[in-house]
């Protein structure tokens, strides 16, 4: 049923006609989004990337035409030629609603199933099904849209920064490891049996080898490899927007990405960010927020009121305060009416992060509260006028001997309950700076000290003398953005000297062997005249995501993963044959009870 192109061309597209071509002949294609058959009178929507324009076909359309139209369904792939005429009844909500193409010569390139779903925005459709079909999903206006603005994104991000200098260099997909603190994907080789690259976390080592060898500023829109838990926001693959300077320090890096990003916000949004951006020291937001990426949209800061607590009769704070935590607390404003069951529900929710209860109070004229028992009016005085409550606001405190379990779960119960209560003004966009973070942090589960951002990063010369006595007070070198509570992008100054880096690996705990063998080209290179040099990466899906106002990556990336790190349209990954398998000297042994297909593991999902 299928018709070849006759070797027409498309005028121009669907949504690109104009009223300055009504009586104009033109040749149209796209898909049929909707068929009306109302006997004598057939009218089709045509529908492309750029929109839709509506086709008719009367009883003056050769009869021919009009029978192949009344077969025509939805998604078929068409193409027309007509006249441009005026619509008696203009449609406003299209945006070519004032004309329409009177058909003489139709042909159905393709015929089409009925599609899984409708091809609109507010289809409905669950992910899984959207993902599966992506292509059809893709046919949808709000889809296109994402992918356009993202186009749009990266090449004013060329533009930007080919103007301040930088040259676009891409780094191999190949490489040996880089670490970022998530596992490698790993590419088994060939010619080498038993041997693997890695595909890059990041291309941070390779950037930093472009600064040994003179390209001072460097960008790329690199894709990123890593095998970790997913989030909403997190993906196994993923791009950044990667840059490295030389011979610029933190200021000059900071400037630049601050003036790109307001830039983005300006030509996307339309939106100015005030510049600079606010500059916030990791322990400022931790101590004020309680996150290290906070969101300064809505103020509701912490409160430290330890001293106050020592003062109650309250086992819990005391328990807290002597085994060396703290006591700490936000005000919800207006919030003194919330009901007992929803506070009930918030210390289930903090739970998730820790913290083992939620004292509240209301400092109103006659108070309640969880903690009444133990304080006295004068104390509910002190803890008001602490917390910046008035009489109609409510005090949610939480205690633990780990001030860093206070700090996270307090914070994340601001986000939480300013949430839940609609505190969160629609339509604000506040970027910060957070600097000054941990050089390393101590992982539990190894019992050894990791680096916070990478191992590359320069720790702060007034912390130099703390490197041997007490490494985890050392301050880096570091910085990331952060818009809305989105840590939209991080990067640091490296440490550009070799004695420096070995330092830096023995302290992670990495023998001289190892970092021969994983780090030895880079040692080498800083034998052979290293600029002063640093850097960063954004998440360009989390930028995205950001512009877009979806709150999924997944909605403006073309094909992405879902949470078990399969595609549920090609089904990758997949199994491979012995013969290949053979090839590169591999033989999979699988685990006891292990999934073999990422259906299996969807199954158990749903
Ligand atoms: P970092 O690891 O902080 O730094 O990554 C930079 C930014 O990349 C984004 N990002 C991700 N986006 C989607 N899915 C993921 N799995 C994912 N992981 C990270 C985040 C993050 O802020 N080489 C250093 C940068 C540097 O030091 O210059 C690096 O990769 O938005």
């Amino acid at each position: 049923m299928a018709e070849l192109n006759p070797g027409w061309i498309r005028s121009c597209r669907t949504a690109e006609v104009t009223n300055e071509m009504i009586g104009k002949r033109l040749t149209l294609m796209g898909w049929c989004h909707k068929q009306r058959d109302l006997g004598g009178l057939i009218f089709i929507t045509l529908r492309d990337r750029s929109g839709e324009v509506q086709l008719v076909l009367d009883e003056d359309s050769p009869a021919a035409m009009r029978d192949k139209a009344a077969s025509v369904r939805s998604e078929f792939v068409l193409a027309v030629q007509g006249i441009l005429r005026k619509r008696s009844s203009v449609n406003p909500d299209m945006k070519t609603g004032e004309v329409e193409l009177w058909v003489e010569d139709l042909r159905i390139l393709s015929t089409a199933k009925t599609p899984p779903f409708y091809i609109e925005d507010d289809a409905g459709a669950n992910e899984a099904l959207r993902l599966k079909y992506r292509y059809l999903d893709l046919r949808r206006p709000v889809m296109q849209e994402n992918l356009i603005l993202r186009h749009r994104v990266t090449k004013l991000t060329r533009d930007f920064f080919d103007v301040e200098g930088f040259l676009e260099i891409e780094t191999p997909l190949l490489i040996k490891s880089t670490p970022e603190g998530a596992r490698d994907y790993l590419v088994p080789s060939r010619v080498f049996p038993g041997h693997f690259f890695a595909l890059p976390q990041s291309p941070q080592l390779f950037k930093q080898l472009l600064m040994v060898a003179g390209y001072d500023r460097y960008f790329q829109i690199a894709r990123c490899f890593r095998d970790e838990d997913l989030r909403a926001d997190r993906q196994p693959e993923f791009t950044q927007i990667d840059l490295e300077l030389a011979f610029a320090g933190q200021s000059e890096i900071m400037d630049i990405n601050e003036r790109f990003i307001s830039m983005l916000f300006k030509e996307v949004l339309g939106r100015e960010l005030a510049l600079p951006f606010p500059r916030l020291t990791w322990q400022q937001a931790m101590s004020r927020f309680g996150s290290d990426k906070p969101d300064l949209r809505f103020g509701m800061e912490l409160h430290d009121i330890s001293d106050l607590a020592a003062d109650s009769d309250f086992r819990v704070f005391q328990a807290a305060l002597s085994a060396g935590g703290s006591v700490r607390a936000i005000t919800v404003p207006h919030g003194a009416d919330i009901s007992r069951k929803e506070i009930d529900s918030l210390a289930e929710y903090v739970k998730t992060y820790r913290a083992q209860g939620l004292a509240w109070l209301v400092p109103s004229d006659l108070p309640r509260g969880s903690i009444l028992k133990f304080v006295d009016a004068d104390l509910i005085k002190k803890l008001a006028e602490r917390c910046d409550a008035s009489t109609e606001d409510l005090i949610l405190i939480i205690a633990d001997s780990s001030d860093d379990i206070v700090l996270t779960s307090l914070g994340e119960l601001r986000l939480e309950t300013a949430r839940r209560f609609g505190l969160i003004p629609e339509g604000k966009w506040e970027a910060l700076w957070v600097t000054e973070f941990p050089l390393f942090e101590y992982d539990e589960e190894e019992k050894r000290l990791v680096a916070k951002h990478h191992p590359f990063t320069a720790p702060m010369l007034e912390d130099m003398g703390l490197l041997d006595t007490a490494p985890e007070q050392v301050r880096a070198q570091a910085y990331d953005i952060v818009v809305n509570g989105v840590e939209l992008g991080g990067g640091s100054i490296r440490i550009h000297d070799q004695d420096m880096q070995n330092k830096m690996f023995s302290l992670l705990g990495l023998g001289p062997e190892l970092v021969e063998e994983r780090f030895g080209f880079l040692l080498e290179a800083f034998q052979y005249g290293v600029p002063p040099h640093g850097g960063i990466a954004y998440g360009l899906d989390r930028l995205m995501m950001l512009l877009a106002g979806e709150s999924s990556i997944r909605e403006v990336i073309a094909f992405p993963k879902v949470q078990n790190s399969s595609c549920l349209m090609t089904g990758a990954p997949g199994i491979v044959d012995n013969d290949q398998l053979m090839e590169l000297s591999l033989f999979v042994q699988h685990k006891k009870d292990e999934t073999t297909t990422p259906d299996d593991i969807d199954e158990d999902r749903e």
